[in-house]
C-alpha cells in the first residue's frame, strides 16, 4: 500500500502553536476486521438459507482445514471470469449493492474432497441446496457436491464433494452473488462528493491485504496469482477502468435499464490484492506515447489539478525503467484520485488509486509540501509495479520487503524528477530519525516474522506500520550503501527477472545481491545475507560507542529504558554487523566493520574531533568520550560548515536520544541546540523542533516553559530575520526547496515564542484574506502556519470564518491545512464542538476523523479533551468505524502522547480494562501507550530541576 498512511500528512505538517511543529505522527494503518458487527446486516456475510449452520469452531485448536487461516495447497487457481454491477442508486431498503458473478478456473495439485475458497460478506445466490457450481474440465468428471457453507471466522466458502478432485485435473467453480457497495472504504466500496451541486458516486476499490474476497469469492492469498477477466456493468456516460485496458463497450440491458457492459482484456498473471475496478464519473488527462492517464473529478481535471502528476509520470517510470533495466511491464498505467480513499494510495497493478492529495496539486493553493507529497507518493506506487506486482512476496511476513523497497526508491524517483529538492537527504528526516524513536521501545518489533505467526487479517493489517515502511527503507538504504548503488540495482535486476509473475522471500533478494556483489569489486566482511540477517531478524538497532582517546569501539543494544528489558534477550544475543564510517577533522571518509568490541585508530590528536555514521547511512546512533562531545559542540558552534548537514542532524538527534535513555546528560543534548543561532539550515532545525516537541509535550503545563520559551525566542530571531531579509520583507518566495520548508519553522517558532513583528504578519495576512474571502494572497506554503497562528491568536469569528473556507474548499490539500489548522484555537468550547464534529461524517469524513481527533489531541488545551472525547465515545467510534479503515492504534498514541503522570498512567490502566474486548489494531498502541506514559514519568522526575537551570542560564546568557 502506499505510504501516507501512518505518517498523515496533514497532521505531520500542521503548526501547533504552543507545542511547535508537531512531530511527525505516527499513525498506523489499521484496517479493522468488524466481527459480525456489520452495519448492513441485510446482506452481510450470514449463512445461506439453505445452509446447514457450520461446525462449532474452536479458535484455539483448529481441527478442519476450513478452521485454518491459511489456505490448503490442494488447489491453484489458473484464472477468473469476474462480473460486477455496482448500483450507484440505494435500492428499496436504502442500501447501496453491487451484485456479480465468478467463475475460477483451478488445477487440483494434490487430490481432495475440499474446495476451500475465500468469501467476505457476500450474500451467494444458492442452486438448489449449494452456494456454488462446480463442472470438470477437459473431460475431468465432476463429483457431487455434498454440502456448502460459509465459514464467517476464517472467512471461506467451503465446498465439500461426495468424492475427491483427481490431481493434475482441471476445474471450475461458479458462483453468483450479491454484496454491499458502503462507505467503509475496504473491497469493493463506494466513494461520494458534490459536483454542481448534484451527490455524485464512485464504485470503487481497495483489496490489500485481505479484501479482494469482500468482492467476489477468490483465492484471496498473494502467492496465489491467476489472470483475470473482469467486467463492469455500468450507466451510460460513465467511465469503467480496471487493472487492463477494456475492450469497446457494448450496450445491455438489464432488469429493464439500458447500461453498458465493459470487458477488459485479461490481466497480467497477478495476486489479487492488486485487483481494482472503478466506475465514475470522472475526467482525464493522457499522454499519447505511452498510455499514462490521470482520472479525476471533472472539475479537477479541468482546472489542471492532474497536470503536475502527469507531468512526472513519465520521467519516473523512465528512472524506474533504468534502474530496474526492465521496461514497464504493463501497457498502459492508469492513476485515479479518490474522493474516500483510506490509506495514502495503493499500487494496483495498471490502476493506482490515490488519496486526492496525494495525485493532484495547484499550483495556486498547494505547498512545496504538498508537491513533494505528491511526486514523493506517485514514485512509490510506480515503484511498486515491479517491486511488489511483477515480483510478489509469498506472503504478507515479508511485507517489509515489498514496502521498505519501495519507500526506498520512491526518493530515487522522485529526485530523478526533482533533481534539486534534495530528496534523498531528506529521507533521513521524513523516515529514519521518526522510526528510530518507534525502534528504541521495547515494544517494537523485528523487521521479519515468521510466516507461521501472521495468520488472521488482523495479524497482516498490524504489519502496516512503520517500522515496516521507514525501517525497511533505512536497512535497504544502509545495503545499498555499502554495496553501491550500482551493485545494488544489478542485483535487483536478475532478481526481478528470476521471479517475474512469481512469488518469493526476502532470502531469493540477498542470494541476487550477493551474486551481484561476488561480480563487482567490492569486498565484503562477510555475505549479504550473514550481514542483512540481524538487521531484519532482531528488533531494535545498536548504539556504537567510540572512545577516542584509546580508540576502543563497541555496540550494544539501544533501548530508551533499557531496564524494561531485562528479559528479552533471550531469543537474540543483539549484535549485529555493523558499518561504522567517519571522519576526523579535515581528514576523507574511512570505513570500519564493527563485529566485537574491539580497539582501532580512531585515536584523536589533542585538537581534533571525530564524527562516526557520516550522512546517516548507518541505522544506529553513536555515542563518544566527553571529550569528543566537548570538541564537536565546540566546534559546531564555530565551523559547523565542515560537518555535513545531515550529521548536523544526526548529533542533535543522537544527542537528545542518549539524553532520554540516560546514557548522557541531558544538558549535552540541550547544548547542540546552542549552534541553531547560526544555523539556517532546513534539516537541522527541523531535528531540534521534533526533539524539544517531547519538552513541550511534557513541560508546556508547568514552569519550565517560560524560561524555555525565553531560551528559543533568543536562537529562533536571527532565522526570523534571515528569512525576512531572504524573502525581501516576506514578499517573495525562497528559491530553494528546503529554504521553503524552513521558512515555515522560522515563523510557527518565531510566533510562538512571541518574536517581534511575527503574530502582527499572520494575524494581517488572514484579516485581509478573511476581508476578500475569494481573494487568499497568502502564499501557499505558508497557509498552515498562518491559519493556525491567526486562529490560536483569534476567537469564534476566526474559527467560524475558517470552518466555512474548510467546507467550501475544493481543493483537498487546502481542506487539509484549514482542518488541521482548526484545532489551533485556545477556546476549549471551540475544541469541543469540533470533536463533536468528528462524529458527523456530514461535516469531517470518516476517513479524516481520527486524524482530526488527534491534531486536537495536539494542542495541549485540546488533549484532556481529545481524551475525555475518546473514552467517552470509544464504543461508538468502535462500532461505528470499525468496519473500515480506522486507526485506534494511532488514535490511542497521539491523545496519550503528553501522558507523564501517574494519574495518567492510572486512567491508561483503567481504558485497558474497560475496553479489553474493543480494542481492535489498537491493542499494541495501548501496551506502547503504557510503556511509554512510565517513560515519561521518570524522565520529568529525572530531569525537570535540571532542565529549568539551564534554559534559565542559556535565557539571560
Ligand atoms: C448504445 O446506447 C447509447 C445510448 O442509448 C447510444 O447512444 C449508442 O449509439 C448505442 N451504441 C450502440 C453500439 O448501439
Ligand atoms: C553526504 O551527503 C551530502 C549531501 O547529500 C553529499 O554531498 C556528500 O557527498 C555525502 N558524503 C558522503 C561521504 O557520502
Ligand atoms: C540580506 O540578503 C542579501 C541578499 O539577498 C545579503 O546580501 C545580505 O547580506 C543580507 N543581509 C542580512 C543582514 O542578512
Ligand atoms: C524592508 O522593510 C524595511 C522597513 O520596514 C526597509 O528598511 C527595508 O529596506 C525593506 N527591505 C526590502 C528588501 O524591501
Ligand atoms: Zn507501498
Amino acid at each position: 500500500m502506499g505510504k501516507g498512511f501512518y505518517v498523515s500528512k496533514p497532521v505531520a505538517a500542521v503548526c501547533v502553536v504552543l507545542a511547535i511543529g508537531a512531530a511527525a505522527t505516527i499513525i498506523a494503518l489499521s484496517l479493522v476486521y468488524a466481527k459480525e458487527k456489520s452495519n448492513n446486516e441485510g446482506i452481510s456475510a450470514t449463512t445461506g438459507p439453505n445452509t446447514t449452520s457450520s461446525p462449532a469452531t474452536t479458535p484455539s485448536m483448529p481441527k478442519e482445514p476450513w478452521q485454518h487461516y491459511r489456505l490448503p495447497d490442494s488447489l491453484v487457481p489458473i484464472s477468473y471470469n469476474v462480473t460486477l454491477w455496482p448500483r450507484l442508486k440505494p435500492n428499496a431498503d436504502q442500501l447501496y449493492i453491487f451484485t456479480g458473478n465468478s467463475t475460477v478456473v483451478f488445477r487440483c495439485k494434490r487430490e481432495t474432497d475440499l474446495i476451500i475458497i475465500h468469501s467476505n460478506r457476500l450474500n451467494l445466490t444458492t442452486f438448489g441446496k449449494h452456494h456454488a457450481e462446480l463442472r470438470g474440465l477437459d473431460g475431468a468428471a465432476v463429483p457431487g457436491l455434498r454440502k456448502t457453507w460459509l465459514e464467517v471466522p476464517t472467512q471461506y466458502l467451503v465446498v465439500q464433494l461426495e468424492s475427491p478432485l483427481l490431481a493434475g485435473s482441471m476445474y471450475e467453480l461458479y458462483t453468483q452473488f450479491v454484496g454491499e457497495l458502503a462507505d467503509d472504504l475496504g473491497g469493493f466500496y463506494r466513494s461520494e462528493y458534490m459536483e454542481d451541486g448534484e451527490k455524485k458516486v464512485v464504485a470503487t476499490t481497495q483489496m490489500q491485504p485481505t479484501d479482494a474476497r469482500k468482492a467476489f469469492p477468490c483465492f484471496d492469498e498473494p502467492a496465489m496469482k491467476a489472470v483475470f477477466h473482469i467486467t463492469l456493468i455500468h450507466p451510460h456516460g460513465m467511465e469503467a477502468l480496471s487493472n487492463a485496458m477494456n475492450y469497446d463497450p457494448v450496450n445491455i440491458t438489464m432488469d429493464g435499464d439500458n447500461m453498458v457492459q465493459t470487458s477488459f482484456r485479461p490481466t497480467e498473471i497477478m495476486s489479487t490484492y492488486l485487483l481494482a475496478f472503478v466506475v465514475c464519473d470522472f475526467g482525464f488527462i493522457d499522454t499519447v506515447c505511452v498510455q499514462i492517464r490521470i482520472w479525476a473529478r471533472r472539475k479537477a481535471i479541468e482546472e489542471g489539478q492532474g497536470n503536475y502528476a502527469m507531468e512526472k509520470t513519465g520521467p519516473i517510470l523512465a528512472f524506474f525503467e533504468g534502474y530496474y533495466n526492465i521496461s514497464y511491464p504493463l501497457d498502459k498505467s492508469d492513476q485515479i484520485a479518490l474522493p474516500d480513499f483510506s490509506a495514502g494510495a495503493m499500487e494496483n497493478w495498471g490502476l493506482i488509486t490515490y488519496r486526492e492529495t496525494a495525485l493532484l496539486y495547484n499550483p495556486d493553493v498547494s505547498s512545496n509540501g504538498d508537491k513533494e507529497w505528491v511526486a514523493t507518493v506517485i514514485s512509490h506506487e510506480l515503484a511498486h509495479m515491479w517491486f511488489g506486482n511483477l515480483v510478489t512476496t509469498r506472503w504478507w511476513n515479508d511485507l517489509w520487503l515489498n514496502e521498505g523497497f519501495a519507500t526506498y526508491v520512491s526518493y530515487l524517483g522522485a529526485h530523478y524528477a526533482e533533481s534539486d529538492w534534495n530528496l534523498p537527504d531528506l529521507m533521513v528526516l521524513n523516515d529514519i530519525i521518526d522510526v528510530m524513536a518507534v525502534d528504541a521501545l521495547t515494544s517494537s518489533h523485528p523487521l521479519s516474522s515468521k510466516e507461521e505467526d501472521i495468520m488472521t487479517p488482523e495479524d497482516i493489517s498490524q504489519l502496516f506500520d512503520s517500522i515496516t515502511y521507514s525501517k525497511g527503507a533505512a536497512v535497504l538504504r544502509m545495503l545499498s550503501d555499502f554495496i553501491t548503488e550500482d551493485v545494488f540495482s544489478k542485483g535487483l535486476h536478475t532478481y526481478l527477472e528470476e521471479f517475474k509473475y512469481k512469488n518469493t522471500v526476502y532470502t531469493d533478494l540477498w542470494r541476487h545481491l550477493q551474486m551481484a556483489v561476488n561480480k563487482s569489486s567490492i569486498e565484503l566482511p562477510h555475505n549479504v545475507e550473514d550481514i542483512m540477517n540481524p538487521w531484519i531478524l532482531q528488533m531494535g538497532f545498536p548504539l556504537v560507542t567510540i572512545n577516542s582517546q584509546t580508540g576502543q569501539i563497541s555496540q550494544k543494544h539501544f533501548l530508551l529504558d533499557s531496564k524494561l528489558a531485562v528479559d528479552m534477550h533471550s531469543e537474540f544475543n543483539y549484535e549485529w554487523i555493523v558499518p561504522v564510517t567517519w571522519i576526523k577533522t579535515g581528514g576523507p571518509e574511512q570505513q570500519y566493520w564493527l563485529v566485537a568490541s574491539t580497539n582501532t585508530d580512531m585515536v584523536l590528536g589533542t585538537d581534533d574531533w571525530l564524527v562516526a555514521n557520516i550522512n546517516m547511512t548507518g541505522y544506529y546512533r553513536v555515542n563518544y568520550d566527553s571529550e569528543n562531545w566537548k570538541r564537536l559542540l565546540a566546534n559546531s558552534l564555530f565551523t559547523f560548515q565542515e560537518i555535513p548537514v545531515i550529521n548536523r542532524v544526526q548529533i542533535i538527534d543522537d544527542a537528545f536520544n542518549l539524553a532520554r535513555a540516560k546514557i548522557v546528560n541531558i544538558t549535552l543534548a540541550l547544548e547542540t541546540t546552542k549552534f541553531l543561532a547560526k544555523e539556517v539550515e532546513y534539516m537541522p532545525w527541523k531535528t531540534a523542533i521534533s526533539n524539544l516537541n517531547y519538552f513541550f509535550l511534557m513541560f508546556d503545563r508547568s514552569e519550565v516553559y517560560g524560561p524555555m520559551q525565553a531560551y528559543l525566542n533568543k536562537q529562533v530571531t536571527p532565522l526570523f530575520n534571515y528569512f525576512k531579509n531572504i524573502t525581501e520583507n516576506w514578499t517573495k518566495i525562497p528559491d530553494k526547496h528546503t529554504d521553503q520548508y524552513n521558512q515555515v519553522n522560522a515563523i510557527s517558532l518565531s510566533c510562538s515564542t512571541g518574536v517581534e513583528g511575527c503574530q502582527d504578519l499572520t494575524r494581517r495576512w488572514f484579516r485581509e484574506w478573511m476581508e476578500t474571502p475569494a481573494n487568499n494572497l497568502i502564499s501557499p506554503n505558508l497557509r498552515s502556519t498562518v491559519y493556525c497562528n491567526a486562529i490560536a491568536a483569534g476567537g469564534v469569528k476566526e474559527w467560524d470564518f475558517a470552518w466555512k473556507m474548510y467546507k467550501n474548499a475544493t481543493i483537498a490539500s487546502e481542506a487539509d491545512k484549514l482542518m488541521s489548522a482548526l484545532s489551533c484555537t485556545r477556546q476549549p468550547w471551540l475544541l469541543n464542538r469540533y470533536l463533536q464534529y468528528c462524529l458527523d461524517p456530514e461535516k469531517i469524513r470518516k476517513q479524516d476523523a481520527a486524524s482530526t481527533i488527534l491534531i486536537i489531541a495536539n494542542n495541549p488545551i485540546g488533549q484532556p479533551l481529545a481524551w475525555d472525547f475518546i473514552r467517552a465515545n470509544w464504543d461508538h467510534l468502535f462500532n461505528y468505524y470499525g468496519g473500515g479503515a480506522f486507526s485506534f492504534g494511532g488514535l490511542i498514541s497521539g491523545v496519550t502522547e503528553r501522558f507523564s503522570t501517574e494519574f495518567e498512567h492510572k486512567q491508561l490502566l483503567q481504558f485497558k480494562e474497560d475496553h479489553a474486548e474493543q480494542l481492535g489494531s489498537g491493542v499494541s498502541a495501548l501496551e506502547q501507550a503504557l510503556e511509554t506514559t512510565q517513560a515519561n514519568m521518570k524522565w520529568v522526575a529525572t530531569n525537570k530541576n535540571e532542565v529549568l537551570d539551564w534554559f534559565n542560564g542559556e535565557a539571560s546568557v
